[in-house]
């Protein structure tokens, strides 16, 4: 069984004048550009978001270096292993579960709160913070959940909801009262959680892949990389070129826009075997799930280190898809991810002390 929404197949690179961009969703195609210097970066609709200040580029991403090094140690593997072995203890308990809600989702707010260093009269702050942009997406107007648009004012009461809280998150920052980087913040309370959750339901849609890596663990490596290739959450980027270049067969003009299909690349048959198949023994050859080139993922690291630890916490309790309830979907022009995925535990997770940061989050 595949994940829900097939990526439409790769083709040549062509123009679409409706869309007035280039469309291109071959690996080669989708890896070049990707790795084209001249081409920036820009939103799904709007104008180029011009060019990015280098000062506060490299700040952010000395600030994130600093996170992730503290996430590096031995303390911290223990403590995400730990928080996840909790969280599964008492999800297992119960007949059947919405993983996202009640594993991941409580998982990344834990790991977010103890890196921020935030005192307790903060943390329920900085989790409804983290609450409200996590679910961001399901109220977003390309909601795959809410086919109807909601009203206006809906949207309205959203979007000021969600520039404030980004607004107390600056200022909590700024006056020192958290030490989290805010790229590490965006990226441990929406982007990783978001993954986790496709990751794992790809593996409880394919019960004999994620059998063999619970009994054989050496394999998590290569499971890993097949996961960002197969159940990757980034299905589309956009960019805009700065010069004229030539792409393979494409001729892109200055200032024209360029659409890349990051999940079709990832299915090309001329680059993986058999492309539609979940397989954790292939031999990664390169995928472009957390990207490539000058804008590849900075929080790369954090993604392959928590997936491969918390994974075996969520293993260890013999999964089983709950095909009784719905797998429900959200996702926007760039994002794709499930928000219910349901789920049976023949067996408890192993023993281990509560995390002092899971009892706050009233679980
Ligand atoms: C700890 C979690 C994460 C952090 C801190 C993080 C951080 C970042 C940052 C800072 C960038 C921008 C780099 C730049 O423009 O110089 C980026 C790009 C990117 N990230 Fe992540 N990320 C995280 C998780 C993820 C996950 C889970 C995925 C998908 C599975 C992902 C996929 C991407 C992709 C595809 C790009 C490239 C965007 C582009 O080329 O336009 N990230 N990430």
């Amino acid at each position: 069984m595949d994940l829900s929404f097939s990526p439409s197949p790769p083709e040549a690179p062509r123009y679409d004048s409706g869309l007035k961009a280039w469309i291109l969703s071959r690996y080669a195609d989708v890896h070049a550009a990707l790795r084209e210097p001249t081409f920036c970066q820009v939103s799904a609709r709007g104008p180029s978001t011009g060019p990015v200040d280098p000062i506060a580029l490299s700040q952010m991403h000395a600030e994130l270096q600093a996170d992730i090094d503290r996430m590096s140690t031995e303390v911290w593997r223990e403590r995400m292993v730990n928080i996840a072995h909790t969280l599964m203890n008492q999800a297992a308990d119960r007949m059947s579960v919405n993983i996202v809600d009640h594993v991941i989702q409580p998982w990344s707010t834990a790991v977010m709160l103890s890196l921020s260093g935030a005192d307790h009269a903060l943390e329920a702050r900085l989790s409804s913070i983290a609450d409200l942009l996590f679910h961001k997406r399901e109220n977003d107007e390309t909601s795959l959940i809410e086919k109807e648009p909601r009203p206006a004012f809906v949207k309205k009461w959203f979007k000021w909801r969600r520039k404030n809280a980004e607004a107390d998150l600056d200022r909590m920052r700024g006056s020192g009262q958290i030490t989290i980087s805010k790229s590490m913040f965006f990226g441990v309370s929406q982007t990783l959680p978001s993954f986790l959750a496709k990751a794992w339901l790809a593996l409880l849609l394919h019960p004999d892949q994620l059998e063999m890596l619970r009994t054989e663990p050496h394999w998590m490596p290569y499971a890993v990389e097949e996961l960002l290739r197969y159940a990757g959450i980034v299905h589309t980027l956009y960019r805009q070129a700065t010069k004229d270049v030539v792409l393979g067969d494409a001729h892109i003009a200055k200032d024209e826009r360029i659409i890349l299909k990051l999940e079709s690349a990832n299915r090309d048959p001329i680059k993986f075997d058999s492309p539609d198949r979940l397989d954790i023994t292939r031999r990664p050859t390169g995928n472009l799930g957390l990207g490539v080139g000058p804008y590849a993922c900075a929080g790369g690291v954090i993604v392959r280190k928590a997936l491969s630890l918390v994974t075996p916490a969520f293993l260890a309790a013999h999964p089983i898809l709950d095909e009784g309830a719905p797998i429900l979907w959200t996702g926007d022009t760039s994002i794709r991810r499930p928000v219910a995925v349901s789920v049976r535990f023949w067996k408890q997770s192993v023993e281990v002390r509560d995390h002092p940061h899971i009892g706050k989050l009233g679980l």
